[in-house]
């Protein structure tokens, strides 16, 4: 969260650039949880997004709000991204990922990626 904060403040990612997006998830007027897509700034090529900073309060866990926030990422995806990657930053977050039908890369910019729209 502090280097998403931080990031936003420098300017450096507002999540402004051609299909990017910040997401959040409120209850009432309490902010749960987070989530955003960037273009992938570790490759070159065209057409892949990345997942950034996917956050849930941990009172809120298990509760869907995780699985709504990249199912809207990713549909926002689809209208400039072929592919959406991530790094997971735990066993935990991979577990999560696969379930969502993530799968693993080999990769040293990425753990994870799906192609959109998700073969079904
Ligand atoms: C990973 C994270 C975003 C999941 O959010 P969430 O709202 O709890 O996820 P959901 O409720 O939509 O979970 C859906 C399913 O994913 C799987 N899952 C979710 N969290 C999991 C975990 N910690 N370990 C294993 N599987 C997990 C489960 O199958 C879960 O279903 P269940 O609740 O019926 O068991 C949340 O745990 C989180 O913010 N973690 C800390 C930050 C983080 O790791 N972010 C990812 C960075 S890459």
């Amino acid at each position: 969260m502090r280097r998403l904060f931080e990031e936003w403040h420098s300017g450096s990612n507002r999540f402004e650039r051609p299909g990017e997006i910040i997401l959040g998830a409120w209850q009432g007027d309490r902010l749960v949880g987070l989530g955003g897509l960037n273009r992938d700034p570790y490759t070159a090529e065209e057409g892949v997004g990345r997942l950034r900073h996917l956050y849930v309060l941990g009172s809120h866990r298990h509760l869907g709000v995780g699985t709504l926030l990249v199912g809207h990422l990713l549909r926002k995806a689809e209208s400039h991204f072929r592919t959406v990657r991530l790094r997971a930053a735990s066993p935990d977050a991979a577990a999560f990922y696969r379930r969502l039908g993530f799968a693993e890369c080999d990769d040293p910019a990425a753990t994870h990626l799906i192609r959109v729209p998700p073969i079904a």
